[in-house]
């Protein structure tokens, strides 16, 4: 047809006297005709030869049937996995329309299962899994790394839920956990799944490319998740390195603890403390022979010692309990709690648009189908494989891809805990030879940063066991795309630029690396039970070549079940604009392929490094300080994180705009949000561009952060002086 080619590929088998030959013979039909600035890559013909999905058809065939018999596809696909009781009746009931009643979607309701049994016991006792390696664990140094199998694994869990149980955790109560990427992470999310507890995990030690350092939430971002989550235990540690810098976890969690008081929020009975820091990441005898010393001769303060130097960590006798002390006694036996499918399995924090970090809720059974299938035919999982996702495991990437995905897949995977330029700038090059890492996940940031300094710390390293390469979190452009195809996969591995978001579970719109041609830059085409629909502003759908808001028409298993406790919220952020879909909030182009083009949010949020951060929260941070009067956030495009933060502020009168201003603004930001959150730019305002109406024109504001002259139509603003002074008080470097 006409905008599609024929592709064939052929291997022959024929028996002469001496030699076989193979042939298979494949009929493909590929999207598109190539362009000249357009050049399609084609899935390798080894990974074709034994992949899940080993070429075009098959990916149509597969997502076919996905859309048009949904209950038969996702019966087979839940018959991987153990149900204690089976659904009652339809698989998928759902209602995406506003107008017909509140928004609702159930996959597998009145089935009954447990999410930690499907991933740690049916690995151990059905698949004969349990001397298998589920986690290379590599720490902040080289030298630090530990193996755990599945059956190590479950033992350690079913101690943690023991001792969650102990200390009086129920069924159904949240969990807070603020951890480093070290092993009682994942145990403390599987524990917390196998009693039927809720975790919300606010762990943000990212990748934070210009300080490659802590760039995680404050204190207060903590506090403010304990008391919309409720929880009733924090679990964090005493601290740890991140690159060169020590973070003091243990009196991040005292100050948010803090906070919750000051809120009159005090729900946290309990603060588990696993020694990390003193005992694994430090290390050496000497150390710990001191810290033992010392835990005997105060009860009040625990002292951590390294590199000569000595921390001091508040310790609330009543509150505080070493995770060593409690766990480690517990006994290795614990029942699964058996659970609804659609009981809450976790909430996760992501920014939203007015400011609030809204809690999505996600529920067992629908996340585990999901996860799973997207993780074994997005990186094409095989047995052998040794996979790696660089991701924090408080990030949706870290839950979905490198515990509950891979786990459900029985999976090994590398968990590193350290940041990619420490102690040298091959350090992930240098993990992917010594572990032989098949499949590779990361971020656009990432590989954005390590292209910075080019080929050779690559090639010092055999990256020859790479497969499968993959990307996440914000559009990635076509040089860092193809550096990455080039450099680190050699040529030879597909690059699967997976779209999707905290909300959707999993992947939505994704390549599957044996079956879609790529184009870099753009996510492709759905994954399997996935209707993505194009629509302009009025909610018309767009068909064909289209550009304008990215929606879904109908719920596949991963989809968030709710913001937690805000029904409300939920339906007017996701459901209320266009009736009848769910809203992404981003912005997509489909090409005369079909292809899918993220080409970023339609609304105040931004994307800095990958992490979505809303412009309000950043605006009701920078108002808090006295001397102003008025903010507006826009983004800027930024080298290495994609976008940074640009900020107009109007003084009020009295005050003066000054070098140690700006720095206690983003002093103030770092404070109330995060590191990640700091301004690098921060401009004088004598006045804001603002219609008659009286609203802030941001459109006129990102044009002037970037320098651009060409305002559009500025008819409707107020007083067209007020560009022309921004311009000239504009900030030419951060
Ligand atoms: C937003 C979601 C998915 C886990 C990480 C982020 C952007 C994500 C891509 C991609 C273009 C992407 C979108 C999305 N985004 N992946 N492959 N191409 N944009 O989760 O914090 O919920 O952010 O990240 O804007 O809406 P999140």
């Amino acid at each position: 047809c006409k905008t599609n080619t024929l592709y064939l590929d052929m291997q022959v088998r024929c028996k002469t006297n001496t030699l076989y030959l193979d042939i298979h013979l494949t009929v493909m039909v590929v999207p598109g005709r190539q362009d000249k600035e357009e050049k399609i890559y084609y899935p390798p013909e080894d990974l074709q030869m034994n992949a899940h999905v080993p070429n075009f058809n098959s990916y149509l065939a597969l997502y076919k049937r996905s859309i048009e018999e949904p209950e038969e596809f996702w019966r087979d696909a839940a018959q991987e996995f153990y149900w204690k009781e089976s659904p009652s009746g339809q698989i998928l009931q759902f209602n995406f329309d506003v107008t017909k009643g509140n928004i609702s979607m159930k996959f597998m309701a009145g089935a009954k299962t447990n999410m930690c049994y499907n991933v740690l016991d049916r690995n151990v006792l059905d698949r004969n899994l349990g001397e298998k390696v589920a986690y290379l664990w590599e720490g902040n140094l080289p030298a630090h790394h530990q193996t755990i199998t599945y059956g190590q694994l479950l033992k350690q869990v079913c101690r943690c839920a023991n001792a969650l149980k102990q200390t009086g955790v129920k069924k159904g109560d949240r969990v807070a956990i603020y951890l480093p990427m070290i092993p009682e992470l994942v145990v403390t999310m599987l524990a917390c799944a196998r009693i039927g507890a809720v975790h919300s995990a606010v762990v943000r030690l990212i990748i934070w490319p210009c300080y490659s350092q802590f760039a995680g939430f404050s204190s207060e971002s903590l506090a403010e998740r304990i008391v919309d989550a409720q929880c009733s235990v924090l679990v964090t540690a005493d601290g740890v390195y991140r690159g060169e810098k020590l973070i003091n976890l243990k009196q991040i969690s005292d100050e948010a603890l803090e906070h919750c008081q000051e809120k009159g929020s005090p729900t946290v009975q309990k603060c588990v403390v696993v020694k990390h820091h003193a005992l694994r990441a430090s290390g050496t005898d000497e150390c710990n022979k001191l810290q033992v010393g010392l835990n005997i001769m105060s009860t009040l303060k625990i002292y951590n010692l390294y590199k000569n130097v000595v921390i001091l960590t508040p310790w609330n006798a009543e509150r505080d309990v070493w995770w060593q002390d409690i766990v480690d006694s517990e006994s290795e036996q614990c029942d699964p709690e058996w659970l609804d499918a659609e009981d809450p399995l976790f909430i996760l924090y992501t920014s939203g648009s007015t400011g609030k970090p809204k809690g999505v809720l996600h529920t067992v059974a629908g996340y585990l189908l999901y996860t799973s299938l997207t993780f074994k035919y997005v990186f094409d999982h095989h047995h052998d494989d040794v996979y790696w996702c660089t991701a924090d495991i408080g990030w949706i990437t870290g839950h979905s891809y490198i515990a509950y995905g891979p786990l459900a897949n029985g999976a090994t995977s590398v968990l590193f805990e350290g940041v990619p330029v420490y102690p040298h700038v091959g350090r992930y090059w240098e993990v992917i030879e010594k572990y032989g890492v098949s499949k590779f996940y990361t971020a656009p940031t990432a590989i954005r940063l390590l292209m910075k300094y080019g080929r050779e710390p690559v090639e010092k390293y055999d990256l020859s066991s790479l497969r499968v390469l993959g990307t996440v979190g914000e559009p990635i452009n076509p040089e860092a795309w193809l550096w990455y195809h080039d450099a680190v996969g050699q040529g030879r591995c597909p690059v699967v630029d997976t779209f999707w978001q905290t909300e959707t579970g999993g992947h939505v719109l994704t390549p599957l690396p044996a079956a879609t041609p790529l184009k870099p830059g753009s996510a492709t085409l759905p994954f399997f039970g996935v209707q993505p629909c194009i629509l302009n502003e009025h909610g018309e759908e767009l068909q064909g070549e289209a550009e304008g808001y990215l929606v879904f028409r109908k719920p596949w298993p991963g989809i968030m079940r709710g913001i937690y406790g805000n029904q409300e919220r939920f339906e007017s952020t996701y459901f209320r604009k266009f009736p009848g879909f769910y809203v992404t909030g981003d912005g997509c182009r489909r090409d005369k392929d079909g292809y899918y083009w993220i080409t970023g949010r339609m609304d105040d949020m931004l994307n800095v490094s990958g992490h979505l951060l809303s412009t309000a929260e950043v605006e009701g941070a920078l108002s808090e300080h006295a001397a102003v009067a008025e903010v507006a956030v826009v983004g800027r495009p930024h080298p290495l994180k994609g976008e940074c933060l640009y900020c107009f502020v109007t003084l009020k009168d009295s005050h003066e705009f000054t070098h140690d201003l700006v720095e206690e603004l983003k002093g103030k930001v770092r404070e109330k949000i995060g590191p990640i959150a700091t301004p690098d730019f921060i401009q004088n305002a004598p006045g804001l561009p603002k219609t008659r109406s009286g609203k802030i024109m941001r459109r006129v504001l990102r044009q002037i952060a970037r320098n651009e002259k060409d305002l559009g139509d500025l008819s409707t603003l107020a007083d067209s002086k007020v560009v022309d002074v921004l311009f000239s008080y504009r900030c030419k470097t951060a």
